[in-house]
């Protein structure tokens, strides 16, 4: 097992990252207030891991009960939100229970925000089983559900108490999955750590023959890149919106083709590439650098031309970012390989016309 933590002063949190962790119920029984937990997960995680991870609890003296939502990112409501409400209060769930998400990034987030709210906070755990999971959303106490207008659009910061990524729960996670990671992977190295980048050039088909050193090496490099960015800027003032490369692209194709369609990881890849695009655009990367970004996409089986919606429905749709100031679209884009900025410096003009070179039918 490898270890690092999230450093937020007396809400700092370790993220464990190794084999066979789901039955170890004594790393989670000192961290509950109470010895009781709601674990949450959804359809498809439940038969595969449930049994494993309350098995542990129970042998650490702890009582669980659970809930299995629908599985799917069309799920990520209000309506789940609510279901996930009467559970806790059918079961005289107290505030000192502990809300335990078993899943992907989708129950993650409706999981964090549902413990956000419940009697104004109660303390969570995040259990990833996706690889997108394990090196990027159960780490940094983002959490939220979907509006029809915008994704992840309900939310609010609640940070874990503690991340459990038991690494062998990739092996169940079919490939389109596991590509869709690879996307937030690839993203660390292309926004602030050009080694890391390097290094996944050179070991991009282990990762997808899931090799477990190789798996084990880029989430916990993943972590890494992530912990740090969360400790110097927690509410995302400043440094904390660079991870969100590609993401301002990727959302407007979520929302924009309807939840669900495209994976978000595969949204992140094509949005990523028409940020590049621009970059390029703006004179800061070489033709040669989009083609190299391009070559490993390909190569992670991730999509590399943007979805077709109409340009005025890309900027219609990014107009709803969480990024958007004064009214002015802040985008974050590439000055270099390695070394990522947030800036309003693009026009439409030239937001278009990366849009139009990435999409498929130009
Ligand atoms: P997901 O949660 O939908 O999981 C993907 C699919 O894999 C689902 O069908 C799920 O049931 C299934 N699954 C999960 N674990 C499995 C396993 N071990 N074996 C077999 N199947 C398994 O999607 P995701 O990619 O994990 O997460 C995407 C979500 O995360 C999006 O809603 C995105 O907005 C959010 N996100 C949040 C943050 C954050 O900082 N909070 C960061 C990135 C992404
Ligand atoms: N995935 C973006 C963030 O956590 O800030």
């Amino acid at each position: 097992m490898q270890s690092l933590v999230v450093e937020l002063g007396d809400r700092s949190y370790p993220i464990h990252i190794g084999r066979n962790l789901l039955s170890r119920g004594d790393l989670i029984r000192p961290l509950l207030r109470q010895p009781r937990a709601l674990i949450l997960t959804n359809t498809t995680v439940a038969p595969l891991y449930l049994e494993r991870l309350a098995g542990g609890l129970k042998a650490a003296g702890v009582d669980t009960i659970d809930l299995a939502l629908p599985d799917g990112e069309q799920y990520k409501t209000w309506e789940s939100l609510n279901r996930v409400f009467d559970a806790l209060l059918v079961n005289r769930c107290e505030r000192s229970t502990t809300l335990i998400a078993l899943g992907g990034g989708v129950v993650g987030d409706m999981g964090g925000f549902a413990a956000a709210c419940y009697q104004r906070g109660m303390p969570f755990i995040q259990v990833p089983t996706t690889l997108l999971a394990q090196v990027d959303s159960s780490v940094g106490g983002k959490t939220a559900i979907n509006h029809p207008l915008g994704k992840n659009m309900i939310g609010a910061f609640h940070q874990p108490r503690l991340v459990l990524a038991d690494t062998d729960t990739l092996d169940t996670l079919p490939d389109r999955e596991l590509s869709a990671g690879l996307a937030e992977i690839i993203k660390y190295g292309l926004i602030r750590d050009l080694p890391f980048l390097q290094w996944l050039e050179g070991n991009i088909e282990r990762l997808l023959g899931r090799e477990p050193a190789a798996l084990a090496e880029a989430i916990y490099r993943s972590c890494a890149n992530k912990a740090a960015v969360v400790a110097a800027d927690e509410r995302e003032s400043g440094e904390r919106a660079l991870l969100n490369l590609g993401h301002t692209f990727g959302h407007a194709i979520e929302t924009g083709m309807g939840y669900g369609t495209w994976l978000h990881g595969e949204a992140v890849a094509a949005g990523t590439l028409i940020a590049a695009e621009l970059s390029a655009g703006l004179g800061w990367l070489a033709t040669a650098d989009v083609a190299r970004i391009e070559r490993l996409f390909v190569r992670a089986r991730l999509p590399v031309a943007a979805a077709d919606l109409s340009v005025e429905s890309y900027l219609d749709l990014m107009r709803h970012d969480k990024k958007v100031e004064g009214g002015r679209l802040r985008l974050v884009l590439l000055r270099s390989l390695g070394h990522a900025v947030l800036t309003d410096e693009a026009t439409d003009a030239q937001i278009g016309a990366a849009i139009r070179a990435r999409r498929a039918n130009g």
